[in-house]
């Protein structure tokens, strides 16, 4: 049956777990090289598990015409795919655009007994879920990374690092962030997935995917880019000036380690396709704030924030601006802005890239949704928020 079990990314892949076998209905769909494959199958049940597995790939859109093989990692020219198969189980993930891996698992029991190998406390400790559970899910998820990577030899401790991990009891579906670190000097640069996970009947179904890097894009005067960890310090250092944080409602970092495991964390790119991105300033190559887009329930906000060396050049609206292009070419058809009445630079900024001013309510109108500070709300008395449209097809 096709299901997508996840949280996020319905629309950019296709996931198939335990669909009716249509035995050999499908074989004359088979490719060259798993035609080889399946006639090197020697007993019965490894044949029908084949079929069924390629039962699955076809049912998330896969043309079963095209899938060859690197080593054992199935791939096919049209996009990405991954098999996997347990005690009655099997699943398939196809995507046209991002990289994935899937895992499907019975309950094993002999995981607490291994975990030292596979998974740090630090790391379990960030899985809300109970021990067991949190166990064949950080495997899981290693499982899939690894299928995603497809590449060398992975030390599941070592090289697979999951730093966040959100567990939702009632829809028994969880999801997170994961790295795969550097594992040779052919694959020097960490890869960042987004990992997610499902209980469905007795499988535990985990799908890791991974999106290509937004490329770095420019104003005049800057280049815009993903965050990436040695931008801690400045991001820091950024949210300790209390006049930047004024007007936010942020409570800033308590280290600049604290402000690495945001940017280890941070799900944006991973999830949605954009984020805020770092801005650098092309004369000095330093980062001097931040600019992008945010998607909140309430809509995808435009929003930026700079050192104060850097206001008052009109450095915000070029790169809001740019952003703006940017969000165009992503094909997003609005964005919002917000800002408080008294933060004019903001609000300025957002109406200089076009956008409609369509409500303004007094600040205190927002504290029970947004879990506003009392002493924000208390500085901010009086103040309106105003909020900004622009449509954008
Ligand atoms: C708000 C902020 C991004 C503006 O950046 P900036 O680079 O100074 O903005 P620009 O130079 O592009 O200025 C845009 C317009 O706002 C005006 N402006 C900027 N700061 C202003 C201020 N403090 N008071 C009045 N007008 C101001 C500029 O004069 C310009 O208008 P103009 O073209 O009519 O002259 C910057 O002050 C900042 O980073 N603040 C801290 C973070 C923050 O509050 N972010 C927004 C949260 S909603």
């Amino acid at each position: 049956m096709l299901i997508y079990p996840f949280k996020y990314l319905a629309d950019s892949v296709q996931v198939s777990i335990n669909p009716d076998s249509q035995g050999a209905a499908i074989m004359d769909q088979f490719s060259i090289a798993d035609r080889q494959r399946y006639a090197e199958l020697k007993s019965e049940s490894k044949k029908q598990e084949f079929l069924w597995s390629r039962a699955a790939l076809h049912s998330t859109g896969a043309d079963l015409k095209y899938i060859e093989y690197q080593g054992k990692k199935p791939l096919t020219a049209n996009g990405h795919i991954s098999l996997s198969h347990c005690k009655n189980g099997v699943a398939a993930a196809f995507s046209e655009k991002l990289d994935v891996g899937i895992d499907i698992e019975t309950k094993r029991e002999n995981l607490v007994r291994i975990a030292q190998k596979f998974t740090t406390e630090e790391e379990l400790a960030r899985f809300n879920c109970e021990p067991q559970t949190a166990l064949q899910f950080v495997w899981g998820i290693k499982e899939s990374l690894f299928k995603l990577y497809g590449y060398g030899s992975v030390d599941f401790k070592a090289h697979l690092e999951i730093t966040t991990f959100e567990w939702d009891p009632e829809s028994r579906q969880g999801w997170g962030i994961a790295w795969v670190g550097q594992t040779c000097q052919e694959r020097p640069e960490p890869l960042q997935c987004l990992v997610q996970t499902a209980l469905v009947g007795e499988h535990y179904i985990c799908l890791a995917t991974h999106r290509i890097p937004t490329v770095p894009f420019e104003s005049k005067r800057t280049v815009l880019r993903e965050w990436v960890p040695s931008d801690a310090p400045w991001l820091y250092d950024l949210n300790m000036n209390p006049q930047v944080v004024r007007y936010t409602g942020d409570a800033g970092f308590t280290s600049t380690h604290s402000a690495l495991n945001l940017i280890k964390s941070y799900p944006n790119y991973q999830r949605d396709g954009y984020g805020r991105w770092m801005v650098i300033d092309k004369s000095t190559g330093n980062p001097i704030g931040w600019c992008g887009l945010k998607n909140n329930p309430w809509g995808i906000d435009l929003g930026f924030r700079f050192f104060e060396a850097a206001w008052g050049q009109g450095i915000a609206t070029e790169c809001a601006v740019a952003t703006v292009e940017k969000a165009k070419a992503l094909g997003l058809s609005s964005l919002i802005g917000r800002a408080l009445s008294e933060n004019i630079g903001s609000w300025k900024v957002l109406e200089k890239v076009g956008m409609q001013r369509y409500e303004s309510l007094p600040i205190e109108a927002f504290a029970q949704d947004y879990n506003i500070a009392e002493k924000d709300l208390d500085s901010w008395k009086g103040q309106m928020l105003h909020m900004y449209k622009l449509e954008l097809l």
